[in-house]
């Protein structure tokens, strides 16, 4: 996916603040019910930060940061309910253009004044640094600087995951990626992103995480919460469980982390046409009713469908 170069379209969604289209990678940035509120409620609100941020100390780790919203949720957040908390946040980011643009195109105007400034530094010297915070993004493919992330010793408290969806960037959704992206995570640490798609949800558990369903804004299915300790993870539910029973669930892999996105597609796919598991498509005739059949496909309006 290197060198980006394709158009970074604004557009506006349902509770007025804006997203970007990224012709690279085919998709929006954010649902288009509402990116900030995708940040409030699928990242900071599903891993209780209000609650985490009464610590002393709290460490961070954004994967995907774009055009910064969910840090900037979460350090709203942090910064309203507990001033002294010492943040340390590090997050990863493959093209410059976009943290860039959402400053030089006032996209971030809705957050905290304060924060913004912390966002400008960020998308420009790549640091912010105050008494409470200590901040870092880190430019370049998140599965190099994850390896050097991890061999750092940083542990997170929260991780957001929020790559484009499997099907569009699939590089970012490998059991391997995901190993390097858990072994960051503290044994109490919580990890959240919006798919509940089969296949990255597997490549959660091969590496080592619990998962269960969790409130994702805008979307018609639930998001996914995974945790070394399955403490207070809500159950999958029945539909979920087969879910991962299907060929859906073959995870996609990347032995050396470097591999091209169609490489890894067509790994994926050769895996599924001689793999044991159900066909998905029976697990659809199960689940969805005929008139609704593979409701997401057509109608999900920021990313694909899950259920492929
Ligand atoms: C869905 S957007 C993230 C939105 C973001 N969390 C926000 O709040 O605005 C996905 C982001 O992943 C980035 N990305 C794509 N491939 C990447 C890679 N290999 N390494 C790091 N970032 C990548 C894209 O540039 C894009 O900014």
């Amino acid at each position: 996916m290197l060198p980006l170069s394709g158009a970074l379209v604004p557009e506006p969604t349902a509770d007025g603040s804006m997203t970007l289209f990224s012709t690279d990678f085919g998709e929006w940035f954010h649902s288009r019910e509402g990116a900030y509120a995708e940040a409030i409620t699928t990242y900071v609100e599903a891993t209780d930060l209000a609650t985490l941020a009464q610590a002393p100390t709290l460490a961070l780790l954004d994967v995907c940061y774009g055009l910064g919203y969910n840090t900037a949720a979460a350090l709203s957040t942090i910064t309203q309910v507990n001033p002294h908390c010492q943040v340390h946040l590090m997050a990863l980011e493959l093209d410059p253009r976009v943290p860039r643009q959402a400053v030089d195109a006032n996209l971030i105007n809705g957050w905290p004044t304060a924060i913004q400034t912390c966002l400008a530094e960020l998308a420009t010297a790549g640091q912010a640094h105050r008494p409470w915070l200590q901040a870092t993004l880190l430019w370049g493919d998140a599965r190099q600087r994850i390896q050097s992330l991890e061999q750092s010793g940083f542990q997170a408290d929260v991780i957001f995951f929020d790559p484009f969806s499997p099907p569009h960037c699939p590089e970012l959704w490998t059991v391997e990626f995901i190993q390097q992206v858990a072994r960051c995570l503290k044994p109490s640490g919580k990890l959240v992103t919006y798919s509940c798609a089969a296949a990255a949800r597997t490549a959660f558990q091969l590496a080592g995480l619990s998962i269960g369903p969790v409130k994702a804004a805008g979307r018609r299915w639930p998001g996914t919460l995974a945790q070394i300790n399955s403490e207070g993870l809500a159950p999958l539910s029945l539909q979920a469980q087969e879910h991962l029973l299907t060929r859906a669930a073959v995870p996609y892999r990347d032995l050396t982390l470097a591999d091209r996105a169609e490489t890894i597609r067509q790994r994926r796919q050769q895996e599924q046409m001689t793999s044991p598991l159900e066909p998905t498509s029976r697990w659809r005739q199960r689940w969805l009713p005929p008139q609704k059949k593979d409701p997401l496909a057509k109608t999900e309006p920021i990313r694909s469908s899950p259920l492929s």
